[in-house]
């Protein structure tokens, strides 16, 4: 008898950027303890799943070259993750990442696909698994990739992968600005303990003004409060992203913030037109690689052309 190949699952899933983030001290388990809200965007990755005697990943798209395609890359981690709390020896798929997230950009990339390749393969597999279980496995595969699943607004605190919704009543528009290299996460937060050994670079303050705004829906009060401890730390390993900073704001953006731990940077604007024309200086202004438009607050990973069976 033949058996059934269960078609293709394909699920899109956002970038994020982080409005406030606020780092604490270096933990025993080399994290630091987060406070920070993670916001959504719509700019996106997608993931296929498929059922493939060569198990493996291809790469398309934006930054496709520097992704690794074995299990370095946390899809696969992923992959394998949920292929050992199924009970799956040997899982026989192939994942397809699509890819608009810059790569190392500081924009949560690899673990957005590692998030949407939980959510596609629970499809794929049939398995009875809702999205908390999911956030579970997602934790252990690293501190974004909880966010990723649930997409959003939401407040992340211990490594940034507890998260409590935040409700968020206005699309807010925002241009990015892509550098030319990525940054090392794990460098930029050594950089910062460096930086903080050595002096009092700054540190944000509270993230109560931040949810306050985010509720009120007004980009222009968000704007003042846009703030990320890691900031000095990504400007410092790359002097060139405070001109970037700078022709953001020149360039007609309320406020203009690293995003993670960089090098992309976020620019919030009061409105989409007024995103459409700052993109257009910024990218005229040679700060950066390249420039895109996004809104947020968007979904978590999410089934393209079907309904979410989570
Ligand atoms: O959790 P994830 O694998 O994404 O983290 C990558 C690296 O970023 C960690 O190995 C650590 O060096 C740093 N990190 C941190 N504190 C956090 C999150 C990440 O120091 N809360």
């Amino acid at each position: 008898m033949l058996a059934v190949v269960p078609p293709p699952v394909t699920v899109r899933v956002p970038s994020k950027i982080n409005l406030h983030l606020s780092v604490g001290d270096l933990r025993d388990d080399g994290y630091h303890d987060l406070t920070t809200v993670f916001h959504a965007l719509s700019l996106s990755d997608e993931v296929t799943v498929a059922v493939a005697e060569e198990p493996g990943i291809e790469v398309f798209g934006e930054g496709e070259d520097a992704v690794p395609t074995d299990a370095k890359n946390l899809a696969w981690q992923a992959v394998e993750a949920l292929a050992k709390h199924a009970d799956r020896a040997d899982p026989k798929v192939r994942v397809v990442l699509r890819k608009g997230i810059p790569v190392a950009g500081g924009m949560a990339g690899g673990s957005a696909d590692a998030a949407a390749t939980l959510v596609a393969l629970t499809a794929l597999w049939k398995l009875e698994l809702g999205r908390d279980e999911l956030a579970e496995i997602a934790a252990k595969l690293g501190s974004d990739v909880p966010f990723a699943l649930y997409g959003g607004t939401a407040l992340g605190t211990g490594r940034g992968e507890q998260l409590v919704p935040v409700l968020s009543r206005h699309t807010f528009h925002w241009v990015l600005a892509f550098d030319h290299r990525g940054l090392s996460t794990p460098g930029v937060f050594r950089e910062l303990d460096r930086l903080r050994e050595n002096g009092s670079p700054p540190r944000v303050g509270s993230h109560a003004p931040v949810v306050e705004a985010l509720a009120s829906g007004d980009p222009r009060q968000l704007a003042l409060l846009l703030g990320n401890d890691l900031q000095a730390a990504a400007v410092s390993l790359r002097p060139g992203l405070r001109r970037t900073l700078r022709a953001g704001v020149n360039a007609g953006a309320l406020a203009g913030t690293v995003s993670g731990s960089g090098p992309t940077c976020a620019f919030l604007c009061e409105d989409a037109e007024a995103a459409l024309e700052v993109a257009a200086e910024l990218a005229g202004a040679g700060v950066c690689r390249t420039v895109r438009v996004a809104h947020g607050p968007v979904p978590g990973a999410r089934f393209v052309g079907g309904d979410d069976v989570n």
